[in-house]
């Protein structure tokens, strides 16, 4: 049995002091939003208390699925690193960046280089290589596969997107590890299906990624950028792949739109038919920060074996 976490969305907290010259950039936009509607409901307790009940489950692996900051200054991914630190052992916690750590141009690379122990597949580990996505790290029966959806864009969008190059080496690396018989989680930070984003935040290449598993298969995506606990399932070559998103991470118990803090965390085992994944949601039900079980099911994946 493989148990897997999954958090999204951190928005570590607080922000920095900005300097005039980092208020002139597309931060602006963003030092503003975060003033009016994250400043308080995002907080750095309810992240330390979630991720103490994560951690209390003694995950094996943790993903955690971009934006771990808001407006990707110096200091806010110098913070991040030192927070992933906390988090675990690079080689236990697979991260993905989001449209936040890339906000303005340049952003991802310094991410990147500060991020790396968390962001490096397997094969670049063992040989000293940098980060390249889509990464591959194989975890007993589990292949994590790391997608990069973020880049820096205009003010008010957050799109994001895949292309041509990632989809390709994503559709080797889903082949490869489908012949190993693993069990495949392609972590995104973008939904990567029609509509669970409005257009100013959607990802470009929905149709690529789609045609991608469709052809080869995987058994679970893991995505944030919407904030929402969300299920959609898209098609693999003869089973449906649940595609899941979970609460950010630090989303406070104070009647805002979004759910509160929570993640989920999947038990996978393979079994004699296939595969069993049971997903478990942890999250906030109230302003004392208490944390409940909200629901667990098994999730349907995978193709079927039938005993010969
Ligand atoms: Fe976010
Ligand atoms: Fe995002």
């Amino acid at each position: 049995m493989f148990h897997l976490a999954h958090i999204s969305d951190i928005h570590l907290s607080p922000l920095p002091a900005l300097t005039l010259r980092e208020l002139v950039s597309k931060r602006i936009t963003g030092y503003v939003n975060w003033r009016s509607n994250r400043k308080g409901s995002m907080t750095g307790s309810t992240l330390d208390v979630l991720v103490a009940d994560m951690k209390a489950q003694a995950p094996d692996h943790i993903a955690v699925t971009g934006d771990l900051v808001n407006l990707a200054l110096d200091e806010e991914l110098e913070t991040a690193q030192r927070w992933l630190k906390t988090l675990g052992d690079p080689a236990n916690v697979s991260v993905v960046p989001g449209n936040h750590d890339a906000y303005v141009p340049g952003a991802l690379k310094k991410a990147r280089r500060l991020w790396e122990p968390w962001m490096r597949g397997d094969l670049e580990a063992a040989e000293n290589l940098p980060v390249e996505f889509p990464y591959l790290r194989i975890r007993g029966d589990v292949a994590l596969i790391g997608v990069s959806s973020a880049r820096a864009t205009a003010p008010f969008m957050a799109t994001g997107d895949i292309r041509e190059r990632q989809a390709a080496k994503l559709g080797a690396l889903l082949a490869e590890t489908g012949k190993l018989g693993l069990f495949r989680v392609i972590m995104i930070h973008h939904p990567p299906v029609r509509g669970a984003a409005p257009t100013h935040k959607r990802l470009l290449g929905i149709g690529l990624f789609q045609r991608t598993v469709h052809k080869q298969g995987a058994e679970l995506v893991l995505h944030g950028h919407t904030h929402l606990a969300t299920q959609y399932n898209i098609n693999g070559p003869d089973w449906q792949i649940p595609v899941i998103c979970v609460p950010s991470a630090s989303q406070g118990f104070d009647g805002n739109h979004k759910p509160p803090s929570a993640f989920n965390l999947f038990s996978i085992a393979r079994t004699n038919a296939g595969w069993s994944c049971t997903m478990v949601e942890r999250g906030i039900v109230d302003e004392q920060l208490t944390i409940r079980t909200l629901r667990e099911h098994e999730l349907t994946t995978g193709a079927v074996v039938t005993p010969a």
